[in-house]
């Protein structure tokens, strides 16, 4: 985003106090190093997420389930590092919040204080509410997530869009509309600032919005939610893996890559890489390089 195209409402950072009162939609996407967050920070988006989604896009693993704080800490300061606009939001990993009110503050104050965040993003409804609100209190701003919760991945048996449960089914597979509602009423009373709502019907993504004064952020929730957030590699068509029914693929670049790469491949081979206006010559000789920094 250029100086023109900011009017005079964008702030020129983005804090957890104006996305709670956000006057227009608000954009979020996933990053987990310096370069794809500075690309999305100069493109302007709001928040960037550090998710752990980077289980499947970094690490190549099925479930979110492995990913440890370390991970978490270190790809935060990855991409903290490239931004100077956006929220950065650090995911808090499977079992770094749920054993105890005591671990979720020490945890999520590590991502704050090794890994720059600016925010905290943490899965569940009213069971994690004491968890948020003793966040909260240690002055860590916090994003609630609703829906399909891929850290309950082994209970869902399978990620599935939520929602449709039955009460009275002992809450496995699938919450009702109702639950999760309650859910997001849970996480906005411990004093979350936002909520993701993923995988549930578009209705019910707006029936969530209507019942919270917080802003709402969709994935897979329709169009009704006050924020829309995706995996970023998904977005633009870098992914490797399947593309759910939610995701539209603003752009080719994992095609771009290979297309770029066998080119690179094909004149590596034919000695036509590199030329002499890629090549040094003697006048070159002592001449700095533009990421020079001594
Ligand atoms: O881990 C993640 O990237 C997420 C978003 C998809 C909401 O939780």
């Amino acid at each position: 985003m250029n100086d023109k195209q900011r009017t005079a409402n964008e702030p020129s950072r983005i804090t957890t106090p104006w996305i709670a009162d956000a006057p227009r939609p608000i954009t979020c996407l996933t990053a987990y190093d310096y370069t794809m967050a500075a690309l999305l920070d100069r493109a302007g988006i709001d928040i960037i997420l550090v998710g752990d989604s980077l289980a499947s896009i970094v690490q190549g693993k099925a479930t979110t389930l492995p990913v440890t704080m370390d991970h978490m800490t270190y790809h935060c300061a990855c991409v903290a590092a490239g931004v100077n606009r956006a929220l950065v939001v650090g995911d808090m990993p499977f079992l770094s919040y749920q054993v105890s009110p005591h671990d979720a503050v020490r945890n999520a104050g590590r991502l704050v204080q090794e890994g720059g965040v600016g925010a905290v993003k943490l899965e569940g409804g009213a069971v994690v509410a004491d968890a948020i609100q003793a966040i909260v209190r240690a002055e860590i701003p916090v994003m609630g997530h609703v829906g399909l919760t891929p850290q309950s991945v082994h209970r869902m048996g399978g990620y599935r869009v939520q929602g449709k449960g039955i009460s009275g089914d002992k809450n496995l597979r699938s919450r009702t509309g109702q639950q999760i509602v309650d859910d997001a009423i849970a996480v906005e009373k411990a004093g979350a600032f936002c909520i993701v709502v993923e995988g549930v019907p578009a209705e019910l993504g707006s029936e969530i919005t209507e019942a919270l004064t917080i802003p709402t952020i969709g994935i897979g929730a329709g169009n009704g939610c006050r924020g829309q957030i995706l995996v970023t590699h998904d977005m633009l068509g870098l992914s490797t893996r399947e593309i759910p029914k939610f995701v539209k693929p603003f752009g080719a670049v994992g095609d771009a890559v290979v297309q770029s790469v066998q080119a690179y491949i094909s004149e590596v081979h034919s000695h036509q890489f590199p030329g002499q206006e890629h090549s040094y010559t003697k006048a070159d000789s002592s001449r700095r390089l533009p990421y020079d920094v001594i």
